[in-house]
């Protein structure tokens, strides 16, 4: 059995929110930053065969990463073709991004006119992009790994290894949002990995670029120990 090379895999992160458009000026979003997935994407150029870096609305600095395959999407379902599209016999897939869970059963192709009485939109799931790649047994996926993230207000734990468990993850980052005085997530820059082999590791709080170079070392680290499993 060939030991893990991390110059074998290609590494792929999504990163930042997705938009659900309600008609051409309105949508439903998120106010994920897209820091966390630029920094992992960041640190993974030159560890990694490739890395592909599949971004939504980011903030505008954190659009590209140098040196990257750089993939802009807009909705769910853009995020999760273009993950589709890039995933290879060995991958490592980053769920970083925070794709909108939900999006209007019909979206208007023109404004829809202010009206004085309420209204009502109907909101459909959008797909599940970690839970569907986790859940499919493609065998000419030879080695994929998968890595998702999970932005917790409480029950950190128990939230992320029921996550782990029903997206069939390999592994889960955890970590605490709070909301800000702004008005928006505000994320810890800690994390705790959770891992199928019931292992788990506190990381931080330090400075998030760190935290990612840490995130991306442990995880190496572990794929390493547990390679044979996978
Ligand atoms: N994720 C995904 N596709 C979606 C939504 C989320 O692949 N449509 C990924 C995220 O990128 C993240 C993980 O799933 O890696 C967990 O996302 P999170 O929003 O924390 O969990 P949800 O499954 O959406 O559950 P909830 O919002 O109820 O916590």
């Amino acid at each position: 059995m060939k030991a893990f090379n991390p110059k074998d895999f290609k590494l792929i992160v999504t990163s930042g929110p997705t938009r659900e458009w309600i008609d051409p000026v309105r949508f439903i979003s998120n106010p994920s930053s897209g820091k966390t997935g630029f920094l992992l994407a960041q640190e993974g150029v030159g560890i990694y065969r490739e890395t592909v870096y599949i971004a939504g609305y980011t903030e505008k600095e954190f659009k590209s990463v140098k040196n990257a395959k750089n993939i802009s999407v807009d909705n769910t379902e853009s995020m999760a073709e273009a993950v589709f599209q890039e995933l290879d016999h060995h991958s490592i897939l980053i769920m970083a991004a925070a794709p909108a869970d939900y999006t209007p059963k019909i979206t208007s192709d023109i404004k829809i006119k202010k009206q004085e009485k309420e209204v009502v939109i109907t909101l459909i799931p959008t797909i599940d992009i970690l839970k569907t790649i986790g859940n499919q047994k493609l065998p000419h996926y030879n080695k994929l790994i998968l890595v998702g993230f999970a932005a917790e207000t409480n029950q950190i734990k128990e939230h992320a290894i029921e996550k782990l468990n029903k997206k069939n993850a390999h592994f889960i980052c955890a970590n605490q949002v709070y909301k800000s005085q702004a008005g928006f997530g505000h994320v810890d820059n800690a994390v705790v990995i959770f891992d199928k082999w019931n292992q788990e590791k506190t990381i931080g709080p330090i400075p998030k670029e760190i935290l990612c170079k840490k995130i991306i070392e442990y995880l190496n680290q572990r794929i390493a120990e547990v390679f044979d499993r996978i």
